[in-house]
């Protein structure tokens, strides 16, 4: 599907970005060493290898995703870093996983509980993950919850998130229980305890070199679109001023640009 190799080229990408604020989430949780865990959604399989690192030699981690294509790119890097006995990657849906009850430590999720397109409830993705975790285990989702990336421009900033694809993966329509900064409800709704949320921010500095340039050029086009046709003529125009790569006054020419993005932790216990 080339959509789906388009999308794995994008994560690719993104990683150079996102790298360094997941692995602050995945230190925080302190997994602990030996542990079984599960990485449902894992995509290319990029933060199943920095999960494997941290639950050490004789932990073990199963990335799970529903497209192959993933899937393929995860083992792949799991043999070039070596990490083969520590990894596997199951194909599956997060909605009916492919494990018996108690199998898992933990079960952590980055960018996929919540979102509109699975078409379930989230309390009843939760049901399912802590299913297969044991008694006293732990359930992590991971969810990209804001961002500041136009200095200057707050206005601006402000519209480009009130569109569609600004404000994905909630939508419109939504319920606002859905929406994943409710996540602590989602929680409690499951029967999980102790449920808890912090947010980790990934600061954006200067100098930023043609890696991250490429890397934040093509994030912004993800997060507010390439065209974005709910934005009024004039914002349209700023916005191609701004963010085109190839534009004289693009944003990340400023020389002291900064930005930041973030990513919020909800966790709780299996009872
Ligand atoms: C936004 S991506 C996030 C990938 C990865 N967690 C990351 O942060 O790099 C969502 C992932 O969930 C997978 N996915 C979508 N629907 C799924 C389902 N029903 N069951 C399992 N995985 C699913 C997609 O194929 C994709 O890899």
């Amino acid at each position: 599907m080339p959509d789906t190799e388009e999308y794995l080229k994008r994560l690719d990408l993104s990683n150079i970005l996102r790298s360094p604020v997941i692995k602050n989430v995945i230190d925080s949780l302190q997994l602990p060493s030996g542990s079984k865990g599960l990485d449902a959604g894992c995509g290319n399989g990029y933060f199943t290898l920095m999960l494997a690192e941290s639950v050490g030699h004789s932990g073990h981690v199963t990335g799970l995703d529903i497209e192959e294509l993933f899937l393929k790119s995860g083992r792949a890097l799991a043999s070039q870093a070596e990490l083969t006995e520590r990894i596997s990657f199951t194909k599956g849906d997060v909605k009916k996983l492919p494990f018996k009850d108690n199998s898992f430590d933990w079960a952590f999720s980055i960018d996929l509980i919540g979102y509109a397109v699975l078409q379930v409830h989230p309390v009843i993705l939760l049901k399912e993950l802590a299913r297969v975790v044991k008694p006293d285990g732990k359930i992590y989702i991971i969810m990209w919850s804001s961002q500041m990336l136009l200095p200057g421009y707050p206005a601006l900033e402000a519209r480009l998130n009130a569109t569609t694809s600004g404000l994905a993966p909630f939508g419109k329509t939504m319920s606002p229980d859905l929406h994943f900064m409710r996540a602590l409800e989602w929680f409690e709704q499951a029967g999980l305890t102790e449920p808890k949320a912090k947010t980790f921010v990934r600061d954006l500095n200067t100098p930023i070199n043609d890696e991250m340039r490429k890397a934040l050029i093509d994030l912004i086009c993800m997060r507010w679109g390439d065209d974005n046709p709910e934005l009024l003529q004039e914002d349209q125009i700023e916005y191609k001023r701004l963010c085109r790569d190839e534009s004289p006054e693009c944003i990340l020419n400023i020389p002291g640009y900064y930005g930041f993005f973030t990513y919020s932790l909800f966790q709780g216990k299996v009872t």
